[in-house]
């Protein structure tokens, strides 16, 4: 079989390899000419635990390739796969202009029948508009071919996004036809050998699927927040209770875990983007409003704990920060709450080290520079005369340090932890201060 992926973001290009992996003839499709000259030479735009090996391994194989030739590659394809990006307009709904104008671009294009499909997560309502513009430019030609629209929303865990494709959950695919549905099964058949299973439905079932599992997943976490917030003023432990509420097999155990407040790309895009369509059709979605609004107060929450500590008083102390991206196995930082930790902090006059496994050249990037933000090539040299450690993202190198050299390193023994990864007591009996989120002091 043969596809072309169009857009080498992260989920185009995790797609397209792992297609390849498994013996399908890939051609992946940027505009960008940097991009895809450096993915020849198998220098990566984004940092993905496994990714770099997987490529470069096809792309010796001779299964997986890079193009900025749309119109060359879309020849002989069975499927198209479109994983432009969707970047939030002003208002927070998705702006469709990458998405549409690769739909037209295929349209000029394509040499036989092809199943489109859309990748990236786009609104309710986005294939209909795809299959439009597609069909327009056919007319335009005067062609008679045929295709077919599908919606194969994705589940990638950033920093888990090979096996999350390889060994997925389930695969959903909203389809039109059985033809397109026949393309797809084939397509999966080596993703499905864990017995997990593909699930055919309508596209707009499709779409929404990929908006209701990430706003759930948004509000657990966002309701463990306000629960973790509840705690700490009525002397409860939310590590107890996530225990007690998360063995509930309705409940379960995973993305019960308070934090600082989820980032990244997806939830809070998702999130704003659900509440958008759904304004936009003359409905409120209440709950989601709420789940937005406990984060952003969520994000502020280690910051305010420092000023507890410090008594409202940071001129000229030095915090030391543990992580920078917006969790653990990726340079992502985009809606990382360290930008906003770091942001307050400045304002109130502090100084910051911070120090993160893999994402310092782009936090460098998005902070810009400053005196006041310096960057340390480990964490222990972040630590060396800070008024307190901040543990900002839960890095599985951070989890078990060596609390004797921290003590002496740091000016004073404070540990101000936004992920729970240490015991409070264990660290208060070594002679720490240690601060949580919905643990007792
Ligand atoms: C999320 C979904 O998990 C994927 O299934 C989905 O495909 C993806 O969005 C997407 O739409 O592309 P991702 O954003 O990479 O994946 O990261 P997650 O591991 O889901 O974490 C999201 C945020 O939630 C992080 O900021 C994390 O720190 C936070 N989180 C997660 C918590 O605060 N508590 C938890 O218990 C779990």
């Amino acid at each position: 079989m043969k596809i072309a992926v169009v857009g080498t973001g992260y989920v185009g290009l995790v797609t397209g390899t792992c297609f390849a992996e498994v013996g399908i003839d890939v051609t992946c499709i940027d505009v960008n000419v940097k991009k895809i000259e450096d993915l020849k030479q198998g220098i990566l735009p984004i940092y993905e635990p496994g990714l770099e090996e997987m490529v470069l391994r096809n792309v010796d194989k001779g299964r997986l390739g890079f193009s900025t030739d749309l119109a060359s590659a879309i020849k002989g394809c069975d499927a198209a796969f479109i994983a432009v990006g969707t970047p939030p307009g002003e208002d927070g709904s998705a702006d469709l202009k990458y998405v549409l104008g690769v739909a037209r671009e295929i349209g000029q294009h394509m040499d036989d029948y092809l199943v489109v499909v859309t990748k990236s997560t786009v609104p309710v309502g986005t294939a209909k508009k795809v299959k439009q513009a597609v069909a327009e430019e056919l007319e335009k030609r005067g062609s008679e071919l045929s295709f077919d629209v599908a919606s194969n929303p994705e589940f990638l865990k950033e920093g888990a996004a090979i096996d999350d494709f390889l060994k997925p959950d389930r695969i959903v695919v909203g389809v039109e036809s059985e033809q397109a549905e026949e393309v797809m099964r084939k397509l999966y058949k080596p993703f499905l050998m864990n017995g997990h299973p593909i699930i055919f439905m309508d596209v707009p079932s499709a779409e929404m699927t990929k908006y209701a599992a990430n706003s759930m997943l948004a509000t657990k976490i966002s309701f463990m927040n306000d629960i973790a917030n509840l705690c700490e003023i009525m002397g409860a432990d939310v590590n107890m209770v996530r225990r007690g509420i998360g063995s509930d097999s309705r409940i379960g155990n995973k993305f019960i875990y308070p934090g600082i407040g989820y980032g990244g790309s997806c939830f809070p895009k998702d999130v704003k983007a659900l509440i958008k369509t759904a304004e936009e059709n003359g409905y409120s979605m209440q709950i989601l409003k709420s789940v937005e609004s406990v984060n952003e107060n969520q994000k502020e929450v280690l910051f305010n704990k420092v000023m507890k500590q410090f008594e409202g008083n940071l001129t000229g102390k030095t915090f030391a920060l543990w992580g920078l991206s917006f969790k653990p196995k990726t340079d992502d930082m985009r809606e990382a709450p360290s930008l906003v930790i770091i942001e307050k902090l400045l304002a109130e006059g502090a100084n910051v080290v911070a120090y993160d496994p893999v994402a310092i050249k782009e936090a460098q990037h998005m902070i810009g520079e400053n005196d006041r933000v310096a960057y340390a090539k480990d964490e222990y040299e972040a630590l060396i005369d800070a008024d307190a450690l901040l543990v900002v993202t839960e890095w599985p190198e951070f989890r078990s340090p060596n609390f004797q050299v921290m003590g002496k390193l740091l000016k004073n023994k404070v540990i101000i932890d936004g992920r729970n990864i240490y015991e409070a007591k264990e660290l208060q009996e070594m002679g720490f201060a240690y601060y949580g989120i919905g643990v007792q002091e």
